[in-house]
């Protein structure tokens, strides 16, 4: 017995020694192997007990345990030192940069030419002090039109002109026609109005318009930019000056603009804006012949504006004894074309890369 217990003792003590001198996790299990494994020499020694005395066994029995349990707490020791080790080798390296950019994959993109020409358009009135507004492109026929003072027998109602929804998938109760998508941004004009409840009112309100249109200058879906200033005292020099204002800061500091009296059935005054040709510079003359963008006009029509009728006012909840305002309307394919030099709007929406890519 004497024996066994003697040789579990220097089994222990070359355990200590060995774990003590492992250096990797492969040297550990290797250990645990060599003295814990069903092969082990823990196993080799209690194979032994066979030959002792019944009597004998559980001392030595209880000296194995706690043999087996050392070298257990051993291994476990040594794992954990190599963790902390390696681990502290990590914090102690080179820092990682985590504000070091991606590796690029792909080419990176960029926003599309329509939706740039809006943010553009857009930050120039926040720089005059106007906020974004916007609302549904699916809209009541009141806001597009009713309210707008645009009487029923108008052409732009006409069927022709028009997406209407159809009143079946509206539920009960919808009026055939009471709803549209709607052919302009203006209607945001009245829901402004309404929302705000008094003025000053400065808004700008980009988004998707649709009418029944496919040409070269014409799509079923297209994009405007609203404008929409209302306060006391307002006046056609501040339409004015807001304009010239801003096609200087779009197209260029040299830019002109002219007015000529138009009709919009919500504006009164209503006029049609014309900037000097950006490709020209207003001269109507282009290498030697007539300049294709401006017709050899040495002007380019990009809006329309007027001063906000009272109606419209009054449908928006304010007052027009008390206030004025002026209001705005652009084709933001047209402003993008006439930019940027594109001659076919149904280039924005077919997803060439080739034309994309250029912008
Ligand atoms: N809503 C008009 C259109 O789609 C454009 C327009 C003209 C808007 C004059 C305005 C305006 O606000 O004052 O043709």
């Amino acid at each position: 017995m004497a024996d066994l217990i003697g040789q579990l003792q220097s089994l222990a003590a070359t355990a200590r020694d060995a774990v003590a001198g492992a250096a990797d996790e492969r040297a550990i299990e290797e250990l645990r192997v060599r003295f814990l494994g069903k092969k082990g020499e823990l196993s080799a020694v209690l194979r032994g007990m066979g030959a002792l005395a019944a009597e004998e066994r559980p001392r030595v029995g209880e000296v194995a345990n706690r043999v087996r349990d050392e070298v257990e707490a051993l291994l476990a020791a040594a794992r954990a030192r190599l963790e902390d080790r390696k681990l502290e080798a990590e914090l102690s390296g080179p820092p990682i940069d985590v504000t070091l950019p991606g590796r690029r994959l792909l080419p990176r993109g960029h926003r599309h030419p329509l939706t740039r020409a809006a943010d553009e358009i857009t930050a120039i009135f926040s720089r005059l002090g106007y906020e974004v507004a916007s609302g549904p492109e699916i809209e009541l026929d009141w806001y597009n039109f009713e309210a707008l003072n645009i009487p029923a027998d108008h052409p732009a109602r006409d069927m022709q002109d028009t997406f209407y929804v159809e009143e079946g998938t509206l539920g009960p109760g919808a009026r055939r026609g009471s709803v549209l998508l709607r052919t302009h941004t203006s209607p945001v004009q009245i829901r402004t109005m309404k929302r705000l409840g008094r003025p000053p009112v400065r808004v700008i309100c980009p988004g998707r318009v649709y009418r029944s249109d496919y040409d070269q200058t014409h799509s079923p879906m297209f994009h405007q930019v609203e404008g929409l200033c209302v306060d006391e005292g307002i006046t056609f020099a501040d339409l004015k000056g807001t304009l010239a204002a801003f096609a200087r800061a779009y197209f260029g500091p040299a830019t002109r603009t002219r007015f000529r009296p138009s009709y919009f059935p919500f504006t009164e005054p209503s006029a049609e804006v014309d900037v000097s040709c950006s490709i020209c510079g207003g001269s109507g003359q282009k290498s030697g012949g007539r300049c294709g963008t401006c017709k050899g006009t040495g002007w380019l029509e990009v809006l329309g504006a007027g001063l906000v009728h009272p109606r419209v006012l009054e449908n928006g909840g304010i007052d027009p004894t008390r206030s004025t305002g002026f209001a705005f309307g652009m084709g933001v394919e047209r402003l993008a074309m006439l930019k940027y030099g594109i001659d076919d709007l149904r280039l924005f929406f077919e997803n060439d890369l080739r034309f994309l890519e250029q912008f």
